[in-house]
This record gives structure tokens, sequence and C-alpha cells, in this order.
């Protein structure tokens, strides 16, 4: 039985939707994993399994997909507190570390699963990494449009033992179009060599350049891990 990356995504995602019940205020998060989710949410409000969810949605296309689907929606300003969130994550390390924001949210991300009481991420096994760039794919640093090459430079020479190149995420298909993130900033994207070691302070450092808004690192936030492989699904609990 061989089951596809999506179909392992779905299966994780679905777990995840058995930690929702009724009256909760969720955290919906972005990304191809985390649309699963908010589809199996929205299936049981339609079919009355579940009632009067508040959703807080992560991105603008999670809010469109959440509307799509009649789940109620508010925002942070009006419930501070969140009972739970789901998302998936682009990495997973081995202490429940992620890395986030491939899809471009994780300032809204980090805001709104900064607030919750539980935070359940969803991935597929694909996603688990040794350490934070191990899997090649990029950190992705929200910066503001404001002289972004200096920044991406000050990014750059910060992690050069780790061998760092920054790059401006660029729209797809585009070459020098950049992406503009939900809040109308850039996206750079370090690729590192070797392991940059401390994540703290590898993320006090960069929060500390004025231009920085924040990286997609999610230290220490996720309470639950859900990995659905082909030889089955593995929970862990923080
Ligand atoms: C969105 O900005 C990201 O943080 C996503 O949560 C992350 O990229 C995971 O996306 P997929 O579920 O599509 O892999």
């Amino acid at each position: 039985l061989i089951l596809t990356q999506d179909e392992l995504k779905k299966i994780a995602a679905y777990k995840a939707v058995e930690y929702v019940e009724s009256n909760m205020i969720l955290g919906l998060g972005t990304g191809s994993t985390a649309k699963h989710a908010i589809d199996r949410i929205g299936e049981l409000l339609r079919q009355g399994k579940l009632s009067n969810i508040i959703g807080i949605p992560t991105s603008t296309i999670t809010h469109e997909q959440a509307l799509s689907l009649n789940i109620p929606l508010s925002d942070l300003d009006t419930h501070p507190v969140l009972d739970l969130a789901i998302d998936g994550a682009d990495e997973v390390d081995p202490n429940m570390n992620l890395v986030k924001g491939r899809g471009g949210s994780l300032l809204r991300e980090k805001m709104i699963e900064g607030c919750c009481k539980k935070f359940v991420v969803i991935v597929d096994e694909s996603k688990l990494v040794d350490y934070v760039g191990a899997s090649g794919l990029a950190l992705p640093v929200e910066v503001v449009p404001f002289c972004w090459k200096f920044t991406a430079s000050k990014l750059q020479t910060l992690f050069k033992d780790a061998g760092c190149v920054a790059k401006l995420r660029v729209i797809s298909g585009s070459v020098d179009h950049p992406y503009v993130t939900d809040n109308g900033n850039y996206i750079i994207d370090l690729y590192f060599k070797k392991d940059i070691g401390d994540l703290k302070a590898a993320g006090d450092a960069m929060l500390r350049f004025a231009g920085v808004v924040e990286h997609g690192m999610f230290i220490d936030m996720a309470t639950t891990l859900i990995v659905a492989g082909e030889l089955g699904i593995t929970v862990r609990h923080k």
C-alpha cells in the first residue's frame, strides 16, 4: 500500500481534528496539510457533529477557505486566547521545534499559534529533520521591503559560519517580482549548509535587526505533533 504525500497529510489532519470540540476558539493554519483539517472541521459543522466553533485564520487564503465552508470567523483582537490551533510545518526537529513559512504566512501563524492553549502540528513523515535547515528547504524570514537587500545581507553575514545563502522570495514563475506577504512585507529565504546550532540565540539575533519583522522558527510552541507515515500515525505530546 503506497500512499501519496497528500493522502498522508490528510490522515494527519483528520487525526488532529479529533482534538476539536464544540464551543472552541480555533486557530486555523495555512498550507496544504492544514487545508485538509479545515475542510474536515467544515464537514463536521455541516453534519452537526460540531457546533459553536469560532475560527481565527492565519492567512487570507485560509480566511477564504473557512468562509466558503461557513466556519464562523473572528480575530485576535476579539479573542486573544485560543483553545487550540492546527497547522502544518515545513520542518520538525527532534525537539518539536518547527520551521514554518514556506506558504508565506509565518507572521500571522506565529501571532495566533502563540496564543493557543494547545498547538497541534500535523505533518507527513517527510517533514521530520535532524536539525533546522537539514531538508534543504529555506528558513523564511519576513522583512520590511525598505532596503531589503541590506537586511538580507545582514542575515547572510549573521549565519556565515553555517554557509548561509539569503535569497529574496519571488512570485513563482517570475524572475524578480517580490512575493508580498499578507502584511505587505517581503520574505528572505535562508539556506544553510550546516546546523545553525542554538535556535533561540539565532532567532533573537535575527530579531535584533530592525528590518526583520519575524522569522519562521517556532521554538517550543508545538504541544502535540501528529506524524503520518507509511507505517501509520504517531502522536507525540510535549
Ligand atoms: C505557511 O506559511 C506554512 O507555515 C505552512 O504551514 C507550511 O509551509 C506547511 O505547508 P504544507 O502543509 O503545504 O506543507
